[in-house]
């Protein structure tokens, strides 16, 4: 259900529609409690992008060793002018959108007379980093209209308009923060939304030297670390619980089984906190983990995988020289 419409201003075009005002907290709440009362511990990585997760995000992404953004940005970079020829009369929808720096490159290579035509459509979880990144948008692009979405895109895919031909991105190997199938499940389910003459732009982090990636997700500056900890402040925002973000450390390593990096938070002390939601005490052991995300990295097998499996079709695989990340440009 469509929640509420700002509509930023009525001499640009810009609006946002946001569909999780009225997801009741109650649901998070549940989610978030179910997550910390397993046996297990662990959390959804949806809840590291309040405002401070999201710039701590953007910050992570200007690292010197998060190799992802720069090398994803440097392939579309050299590939635009090809994929911005077919950017008339468009609807682009990118999911989870964040600082919309991605979406910039391809429209710089979109000839100007056509930018009036295009409408962007960002989705993302997080208000303020869709407010903030269509405003830089539209400074720069004044011809084209934004329509922002704030909506989760595990559930949310039905409200993506139809009524043009759509070019979906999916940036950042964002798809590797889900599970496995969960990743097969989310492919299908977009191709259900998808019809033919549509195009995908799925960006996907390859599997490579494991210190380089576990350097990635072990910043010496410790932004990384404040990403992860900063989610104990959402969890005592949403679950009204008093946990310190202080008595949890870092850790995120590689799992070579798995192909991918795990993040968890390490309680540094016993710790017990009320949870005056479920009326009971939440407890950590000294070394008790919460397992905050993971970060799946690909193989060619595992593109091809994923195209026989969702039967879209494989246009092209653009990639760096060190294939540390591809790009898969799909058509429906
Ligand atoms: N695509 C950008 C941002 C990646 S960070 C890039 O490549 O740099 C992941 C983004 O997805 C964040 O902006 C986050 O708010 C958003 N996100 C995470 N889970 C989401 C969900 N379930 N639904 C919608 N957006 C989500
Ligand atoms: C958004 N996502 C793909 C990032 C990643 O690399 O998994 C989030 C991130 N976590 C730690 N650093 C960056």
């Amino acid at each position: 259900m469509e929640i509420n419409n700002t509509f930023i201003s009525t001499k640009t075009q810009i609006s946002i529609n946001n569909y999780l005002e009225n997801s009741t907290n109650k649901e998070n709440i549940n989610e978030i409690l179910k997550g910390l009362f397993a046996e297990h511990k662990y959390i959804s990585s949806k809840y590291f992008y309040d405002k401070a997760g999201s710039k701590l995000f953007e910050e992570i992404t200007h690292l010197p060793e998060y190799y992802p953004t720069r090398t994803e940005k440097a392939i579309l970079r050299n590939f635009a002018p090809q994929i911005a020829k077919t950017l008339e009369n468009v609807d682009i929808i990118e999911l989870g959108s964040g600082d919309c720096s991605k979406i910039s490159i391809l429209l710089e290579a979109v000839p100007p007379e056509n930018l009036g035509s295009i409408r962007y459509i960002p989705v993302d979880v997080s208000h303020s980093a869709i407010l903030k990144s269509s405003k830089m948008l539209i400074e720069k692009f004044p011809a084209i209209t934004i329509n922002g979405l704030v909506a989760d895109f595990l559930n949310h895919l039905n409200i993506i308009p139809n009524d043009a031909n759509r070019l979906f991105c999916f940036f950042g190997s964002t798809l590797g923060n889900f599970t496995r199938k969960q990743s097969i499940q989310f492919l299908l389910d977009l191709k259900k939304c998808m019809r033919h003459g549509d195009q995908l732009l799925l960006g996907l982090d390859m599997v490579k030297d494991t210190a380089v990636v576990e350097n990635a997700y072990n910043d010496k500056q410790g932004i990384t670390a404040a990403f992860n900890k900063n989610i104990v402040n959402v969890i005592n925002r949403i679950a009204h619980t008093d946990l310190e973000a202080e008595s949890f450390e870092h850790m995120a390593f590689y799992n070579g089984c798995e192909c991918r990096i795990e993040m968890h938070l390490k309680a540094l002390k016993k710790i017990e906190v009320y949870c005056p939601d479920s009326d009971k005490n939440i407890i950590f052991k000294k070394g008790e983990t919460i397992h905050t995300e993971n970060s799946h990295k690909y193989t060619e097998r595992y593109i091809l995988n994923f195209a026989a499996l969702s039967g879209l079709t494989i246009n092209n695989i653009y990639s760096d020289a060190n294939k540390w990340f591809s790009v898969v440009h799909f058509i429906y």
